[in-house]
């Protein structure tokens, strides 16, 4: 290459690589303009490879052209990178914008299970009487299941029938809450006010009536001159707070071994007053069972029999949702149908 040829590539360059660098419209460009214009294999640098072979005038003439060219587009790509990266950052921001004006996506919430809704409804009316919860295991044994209950080895709850039991001998799922009685009359001195809400078991056919997984709420009252009067008056405080100011209360005589005297206890409809209607049949919802503690129970759990007297009660979370929400098959609470479910969304809370 002579100097006059330098003269001309350093000439057409200075046109072409600005124009290139004003084109690129990136980063990744703008890297390719700047090896297209600069870089070893790009006609600048074989104008600046040749400067050697000239004779010194045109070297120091065609030398000094090559750095001013070489400084005018270095300018020229550092501003147009600068130029670049405030437009990717915008562009990057444009994609981030939030519009807080949208409307916001609903969360789904679910809710509480119907049969919890009643269960916590119930305790709830009982602590604030003064109760406290208790629980107790859902594999019972023996002892607190039957034995300290006053049900006999030859009782026929205690049949295969019944029960449901477990490989371990002696162990079995429990068939009624009343077993939490017996653990907290052994492990605490009266007076004893609890309530002991949850799951029992039973070998059941099933159908709308009868499931064999089912709920209790268990209820027990010991201390000094606890009489049946304190029992009455108690489920009718409760049976009011469920069902309405205006009910009454029906007490059968009925049997149940851990209680004497033993009663079945009604309510009168809050559909139709007592009259009789699609809820109740007859008038009168059966609500639960109850009774005095029966002085063997309490000597079972080494509790005085002549000093303190108590009552009991158990009443059963399925049949009392099922009144309470016009629901006519029991199976429907544990289906896990969203249709059924959903109807108690907010319910309870
Ligand atoms: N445990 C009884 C049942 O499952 C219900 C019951 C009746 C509980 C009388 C009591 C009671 O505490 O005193 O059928």
């Amino acid at each position: 290459m002579d100097p006059q040829e330098a003269r001309r590539i350093l000439e057409e360059e200075r046109e072409r690589g600005l124009s290139m660098i004003a084109r690129a419209d990136s980063s990744e460009a703008l890297e390719a303009a700047k090896v297209g214009v600069l870089g070893r294999k790009s006609p600048f640098s074989q104008v600046q490879r040749s400067l050697g072979s000239f004779g010194p005038e045109d070297r120091k003439r065609l030398g000094m052209a090559a750095n001013e060219l070489r400084d005018a587009l270095q300018a020229a790509l550092d501003e147009r990178r600068r130029l670049l990266a405030g437009a990717e950052e915008a562009r990057l921001l444009e994609g981030d914008r939030i519009d807080v004006t949208l409307p916001g996506r609903r969360l789904r919430t679910g809710s509480l299970h119907p049969l919890t809704i009643v269960e916590d409804e119930m305790v709830g009316i009982f602590t604030r009487m003064g109760y406290r919860v208790e629980e107790g295991p859902e594999i019972e044994d023996d002892w607190h299941n039957f034995e300290a209950l006053n049900i006999p080895r030859d009782h026929p709850a205690r049949t295969m029938k019944d029960s449901l039991y477990v490989e371990i001998p002696g162990l079995l799922l429990r068939t009624e809450t009343s077993a939490v009685q017996i653990r907290t009359m052994e492990s605490q001195d009266p007076p004893v006010y609890i309530v002991a809400p949850g799951r029992t078991y039973r070998r059941e056919a099933v159908d709308a009536t009868h499931l064999s997984v089912f709920h209790q709420v268990e209820g027990l009252a010991v201390d000094e001159g606890i009489s049946f009067a304190d029992l009455k008056g108690t489920l009718e405080t409760f049976a009011r707070a469920l069902f309405g100011p205006d009910r009454k209360v029906r007490m059968n005589p009925d049997y149940f071994p851990f209680v004497e005297p033993g009663c079945q206890v009604a309510v009168s409809c809050f559909k139709c007053d007592g009259t009789g209607c699609a809820v109740c049949g007859n008038g009168w919802i059966e609500l639960l069972g109850a009774g005095m503690v029966h002085p063997k129970v309490l000597e079972n759990c080494g509790i005085d029999a002549e000093r303190y007297t108590g009552f009991a009660f158990g009443i059963g979370v399925e049949r009392v949702a099922m009144v309470r929400h016009g629901v006519s098959d029991m199976r429907m609470f544990v289906e896990g149908d969203v249709r059924f479910l959903q109807q108690f969304q907010g319910a309870g809370v």
